[in-house]
């Protein structure tokens, strides 16, 4: 099976003369999404039309949807009558998606990285996309319980999964160098073990249990600070990323999600920051079995960003499977 489609259907013109800086660039970590989506009532979809362009998807197409989220992407999948399997970890986002019924969408509850195994459960082997819209959504930074948002107190959680090791684990039980470690490594802060040793001294006077506490401890390693972008956005970001393996995930999704396409299938992968830009293009460029849709990733029009802060910062890749790589019929066995 083969799809055609052309470079000009997936990236409009205003949209490729906007990109600056091409495959090559390492991108400077994006401004805050948590600042971005603050005060966003609900999760609205990125890129749509793009994310459409590139996915092609038709009645009798199989689909993929590695973070269900609110449901957004699907939707537009389903709308255009094809099946999507829609993966998340988080029961809050599952118990949404199950309550929704939309027609076509069977509600997988699992990591996306285990992709290959939970469809195979489903009876499933090929299909025709994958979509990965990764981090979190509006929901999860604005359910103030979930521990995400420096913005609102609530216990140090961070977990999507509501298993395993939470924010507050990692604050009050890792040694000094590892948070330093993680601070810098995900979250890209130059005064990573000046923070790192704020947590431990501050942890030794009593455990960090909230958001807001840590908030300031992290402030505290920044004197001069008075206004704009808080300085606990980067270490919210690497706690974040270490407590759920963000960057693992990913990796692991995209070598799953490439095994299970067909051929002609596509790969759609949206990344809100530099960390996970640069583990896309690199896969891309490293699978043989795929050929990259554009040079460039595709970003959102300004009218998008206008109306959507969440897509400020938001980059598309896509790719098509190469025929010949895999035989059979996408969808059910
Ligand atoms: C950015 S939102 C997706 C929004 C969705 N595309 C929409 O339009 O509504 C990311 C979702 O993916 C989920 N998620 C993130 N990483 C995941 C992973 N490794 N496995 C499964 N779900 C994941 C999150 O729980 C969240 O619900």
């Amino acid at each position: 099976m083969t799809y055609s489609m052309t470079e000009s259907d997936l990236i409009p013109d205003p949209l490729e003369s906007a990109l600056s800086d091409p495959l090559d660039s390492e991108a400077v970590l994006s401004e805050d999404l948590q600042d971005d989506v603050e005060g966003a009532f609900s999760h609205v979809p990125v890129l749509a039309a793009e994310v459409v362009a590139a996915l092609a998807p038709a009645p009798g197409k199989v689909y993929i949807d590695g973070t269900l989220g609110g449901a957004g992407h699907t939707r537009l999948l389903l709308e255009a009558g094809a099946a999507v399997y829609g993966i998340d970890q988080d029961p809050f986002a599952l118990a949404r998606a199950r309550e929704a019924k939309l027609p076509g969408l069977t509600v997988l509850e699992g990591n996306y990285r285990d992709m290959a195994e939970l469809l195979a459960g489903a009876g499933v082997t090929q299909v025709h996309g994958v979509l990965l819209d990764i981090g979190v959504s509006s929901f999860q930074l604005d359910d103030g319980g979930r521990g995400f948002s420096y913005h609102t107190d609530a216990p140090l959680d961070m977990r999507m999964s509501q298993s395993g090791e939470s924010a507050y684990d990692v604050v009050n039980g890792y040694e000094e160098a590892e948070l330093a470690s993680i601070i810098y490594e995900y979250g890209e802060d130059r005064l990573s073990r000046r923070i790192a040793r704020g947590i431990v001294y501050a942890r030794e006077q009593a455990p960090i249990d909230s958001t807001v506490r840590l908030a300031e401890i992290i402030k505290r390693a920044y004197p001069g600070f008075s206004k704009g972008i808080h300085p606990a956005r980067r270490t919210f970001q690497a706690l974040r990323i270490h407590v759920n393996d963000e960057l693992g995930a990913l990796r692991d999704g995209l070598s799953a999600a490439s095994a299970l396409l067909a051929p002609g299938g596509r790969l759609a992968v949206i990344s809100f920051h530099s960390l996970e830009d640069r583990i896309v293009k690199r896969f891309l460029l490293g699978d043989e079995s795929l050929t990259p849709l554009t040079k460039r990733p595709v970003i959102a029009a300004e009218a998008e960003q206008v109306t959507n802060p969440r897509a400020r910062s938001a980059k598309l890749r896509a790719a098509e499977k190469q025929s010949g790589q895999r035989s059979g019929t996408p969808g059910a066995a």
